[in-house]
């Protein structure tokens, strides 16, 4: 139907007839001339209609934005002046000989170039928002991200193999969706929250390098990053240790980003302890690309009267900590100040104590904060030693239980990069390793797993590991970029007998562990090689590489908050005779619900 898409005729094409298929950007009527900005894929061509091809110009005076056009005719160039150096076609226009109309449109809801569309709007009509050039071009990196990650993969001995996502819960931490049995009334499968223990089981099948890019479900509660569905790249590993596999998975990274952006990545990624993570940003993925740090000071201050600090500082379990605003004391006001007191609060800070840094010169007489009065010289001259505070510099600080002040300030020092334009250009890619194996769960008072249940602990004394669970490390990683978890895995549990230990410490007991995983108990006795891999969060992935906001923008089709899908109504109501077929009867009528 066509010679070229629109938006690849260049000067190239000079004097030469082409033919274009696409939709009408814009049409404008110049007393006599007709333009159309035509649209496809690639791009937007001009094509012009006069009068004197009166076949072709009739039907260039009916049509519309978004009608579907056939148009052939010659390349010229454009009259001087009127030349678009920001695109390719920008030099040349298309002297329209014909035109066929192969379909009107009405109306749309919402102009291809309007930026300010409500997003539910957006999504409603999707297929027209998805024509956005913007939404093209991520599209576009999305499938670049892809084939360069298959490319690599395949180029190192990997092999894309699929598995069931009709299957058994994976616990990853999130609840299932349950999809009932017809055949076997009252069961359900539950959709693969990831492709874990298929993957284990591959390894235990000799196919010693797995890889898939696949689609995982899990409800929970929804954010800019996370969707009920969601693509990962997972990955697993034979005969691997930590540093093969991380090697591996970091050269993988290294050769998308220089294939698709053209983007060096460090030589070698960073590699920090989780407890460093925390101590120094609040987070188990921190964004170096912002400079501030959280600095601890609860020796300073563990004897001082004020309750509010000595009381964490004296606490195991609380912290008492710093985050140095450099220039803060002129860029910040107090109507700021209290907008951060109130952030904080977000995370459940009782308040947000500061020192305005002033003149050092003038000692206490220089320094401007509503808890001197409590603070002694000696606790004052070591908080501004350990900081390093100069004068103009704001202290902020954080005393409570150390996950309050971790999240609270960890969350105020991105708000203080973003506000205060603190954070640098580019790409900031580490690991995060050395995680505590369990963590402790406060409303179901038992241990829970902070990876998942199948990560190896950094030690095989399962005597050591039921001692102390609380310092118990795990063999597992994140990669973090820009303060965005992109990918997380671990080497995992090849030993029957540690994996039972594991389910015992997370209060699965014998009975429920061969019920929910009897059959990969079972795979682990007969013959488990050592294995370990990672799985990446594509949607993340692309969402950063492309710069937007929220991964809803890189997936074609994304559910809203809610988990809905507005463009085909999903979830929505099953009809009675199907119900029954799969032996389900509704607590609450839909009519009712409505
Ligand atoms: P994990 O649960 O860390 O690990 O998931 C891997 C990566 O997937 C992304 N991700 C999500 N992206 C969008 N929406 C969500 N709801 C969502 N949840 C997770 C994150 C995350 O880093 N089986 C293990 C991997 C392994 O051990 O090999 C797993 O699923 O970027
Ligand atoms: P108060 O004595 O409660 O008026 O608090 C004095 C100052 O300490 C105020 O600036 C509060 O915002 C701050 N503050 C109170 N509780 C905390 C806390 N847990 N961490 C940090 N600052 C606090």
């Amino acid at each position: 139907m066509r010679s070229h898409y629109c938006g690849q005729v260049d000067t190239q094409l000079l004097d030469q007839t082409v033919t274009l298929c696409g939709w009408v950007h814009r049409r404008r009527d110049h007393g006599g001339v007709i333009f159309i900005d035509l649209r496809d894929r690639e791009g937007l061509v001009q094509v012009v209609f006069d009068p004197d091809t009166e076949e072709a110009f009739a039907h260039a005076e009916k049509v519309r934005n978004e009608f579907v056009l056939r148009v052939t005719g010659r390349v010229r160039r454009r009259p001087e002046g009127t030349e678009n150096t920001d695109i390719r076609t920008g030099e040349i226009e298309v002297l329209g000989k014909q035109l066929e109309i192969l379909n009107a449109a009405e109306t749309p809801p919402f102009q291809i170039d309007d930026e300010d569309v409500h997003e539910d709007v957006r999504l409603r009509y999707r297929y027209i928002d998805l024509r956005r050039p913007e939404m093209q071009a991520r599209f576009k990196l999305r499938h670049r991200v892809t084939s360069a990650m298959r490319r690599y993969l395949d180029d190192n001995g990997f092999m894309d193999i699929e598995t069931p996502m009709l299957t058994k819960a994976t616990p990853e931490g999130a609840r299932d969706y349950l999809v009932p049995s017809r055949t076997h009334n009252g069961n359900f499968f539950a959709l693969p929250q990831s492709p874990q223990l298929f993957k284990q089981l591959l390894m235990m099948s000799g196919m010693d390098r797995y890889y898939q890019i696949v689609r995982c479900f899990r409800d929970e509660d929804l954010r800019a990053d996370r969707q009920p569905e969601f693509t990962q790249l997972d990955m697993e590993l034979s005969f691997v240790d930590e540093q093969t596999l991380r090697d591996v998975m970091e050269n993988m990274v290294r050769y998308v980003f220089k294939q698709v952006m053209d983007v060096d990545l460090s030589e070698k990624f960073q590699v920090m302890p989780f407890d460093e993570a925390i101590r120094r940003y609040g987070s188990d993925k921190p964004d170096l690309r912002n400079p501030l740090e959280l600095i601890d000071i609860a020796d300073l201050l563990s004897s001082v009267e004020f309750k509010v600090f000595a009381g964490p500082a004296k606490d195991p379990k609380g912290r008492v900590a710093a985050l140095l605003v450099p220039g803060g004391n002129s860029a910040l006001t107090r109507k700021q100040i209290d907008d951060y007191t109130k952030f904080v609060g977000i995370y459940g800070a009782k308040g947000l104590a500061y020192i305005k840094v002033n003149d050092t010169s003038k000692g206490r007489e220089g320094l401007q904060s509503p808890i001197m009065k409590f603070l002694p010289d000696d606790a004052v001259n070591g908080i501004l030693e350990r900081t390093g505070a100069k004068d103009g510099d704001l202290i902020f600080f954080g005393a409570d239980k150390a996950s309050v002040v971790n999240e609270s300030l960890g969350a105020l020092r991105l708000k203080l990069g973003e506000d205060l334009n603190l954070v640098e250009d580019g790409w900031r890619i580490l690991w995060v390793t050395d995680f505590p194996m369990f963590e402790w769960d406060d409303k179901e008072k038992r241990w829970s797993a902070m990876h998942h249940p199948f990560t190896a602990p950094n030690t095989d004394d399962i005597e050591a590991l039921k001692a102390d669970p609380g310092k118990a490390l795990s063999r597992g990683y994140d990669m973090v970029l820009n303060g965005s978890e992109i990918g997380g895995g671990s080497i995992r549990i090849h030993d029957p007998q540690i994996q039972a230990a594991v389910f015992e410490m997370l209060g699965i007991g014998d009975e429920e562990a061969r019920e929910k995983f009897g059959f990969l108990l079972d795979a682990l006795k007969y013959g488990c090689p050592p294995h370990g891999g990672m799985a990446f969060g594509l949607d993340r992935f692309v969402m950063l590489m492309a710069g937007a906001s929220s991964i809803r923008d890189v997936i074609a089709f994304p559910k809203t908050q809610t988990a809905s899908c507005l463009l085909t109504s999903a979830p929505s109501v099953a009809s009675d005779a199907q119900l029954r077929e799969l032996g389900i009867r509704l607590k609450v009528k839909q009519a009712e619900k409505e």
